[in-house]
């Protein structure tokens, strides 16, 4: 056995030895181009790693921390992440049987997904984030997925990224519903990486939608007063959100770190080149 091949065969973490997975769906506010601003800002070491506003994941995979709690309000992209977890075959097979013709997405996009098996539901969901316009999640009061067919001939997925996201999702503890509740028994050794749907100057359009709730000031408030009750208990955390004075009032007295943006899913020309902070309690 050549030398390599025994340090391989030794290794008790396959995160080791399997290539870091990248985020598998396209997402708004999705960090894929910033992480290397954003992660050189984070503590050198923790025990739990939270999240609780995952969306495409992509800070949360390039991490890939030992320990995680990841929460989302979107039930929907919580499922797809379990099916990733327990069996991305299934959902590749299930895949592979969706055309993508306007019909079909139309067809598609008009089934229930809690009707249908948690394979078929992640399959769903992929499918329609590939297929439709710009990749963008919006449902309407009833929760029923309504972005229009996107016309784009992209593949679905990459079998090599979601057996690795599949891996990395097995060191992960999910919740649904509010980032408030979601903290439950985090201690002064863990940390947290708030990234909200950002503040937005000059109203809310409703493609800044991605479950059936709404994120205004009231909820960026409440986030700020969830981050000075977790700064008094000494528990660390960053909050990523757009370099507005109003997130700033909000956030003062803590560490702001700019980040600069490159936005590609914002509608309006007048958002793109909004910048961005990273605020920081230590
Ligand atoms: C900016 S995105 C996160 C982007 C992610 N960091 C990435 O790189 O793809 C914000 C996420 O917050 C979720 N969300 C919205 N309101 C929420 C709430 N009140 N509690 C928890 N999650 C919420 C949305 O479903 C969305 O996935």
């Amino acid at each position: 056995m050549s030398i390599i091949n025994m340090e391989v065969s030794t290794f008790s973490d396959l995160s080791v030895v399997t290539p870091k997975a990248e985020p598998f769906i396209k997402w708004a506010g999705g960090k894929q181009a910033l992480l290397a601003q954003i992660l050189p800002h984070f503590p050198k070491s923790f025990e739990r790693y939270y999240e609780p506003f995952i969306g495409g994941g992509s800070v949360f995979f390039a991490l890939n921390h030992h320990k995680a709690f990841v929460n989302d309000e979107n039930e929907w992209l919580i499922d797809t992440y379990k099916a990733i977890r327990d069996n991305y075959v299934g959902v590749v097979r299930e895949l592979d049987k969706l055309t993508n013709t306007r019909e079909d997405f139309l067809r598609i996009r008009a089934i229930d997904p809690r009707s249908i098996s948690l394979e078929k539901r992640a399959a769903q969901f992929i499918y329609l984030n590939k297929t439709c316009f710009r990749g963008l999640f919006r449902v309407n009061k009833k929760g029923q997925f309504n972005v229009p067919y996107g016309e784009y001939q992209r593949r679905y997925y990459a079998v090599e990224n979601l057996a690795a996201a599949a891996n990395a999702l097995k060191k992960v503890e999910f919740t649904v519903g509010d980032f408030e509740k979601c903290l439950i028994g985090i201690t002064s050794n863990d940390f947290v990486y708030f990234d909200p749907p950002y503040f937005k100057l000059g109203g809310y359009s409703d493609f800044n939608r991605y479950t059936a709730g709404q994120f205004r000031e009231a909820e960026h408030l409440r986030l700020a007063s969830l981050c000075n009750e977790l700064d008094a208990e000494g528990i660390r955390w960053a909050v990523s959100n757009s370099d507005t004075p109003f997130i700033r009032e909000i956030f003062k007295g803590f560490r702001f770190e700019n980040i600069k943006a490159r936005r590609e899913i914002n509608l309006k020309s007048q958002d793109r080149n909004v910048n961005e902070l990273l605020i920081l309690n230590y």
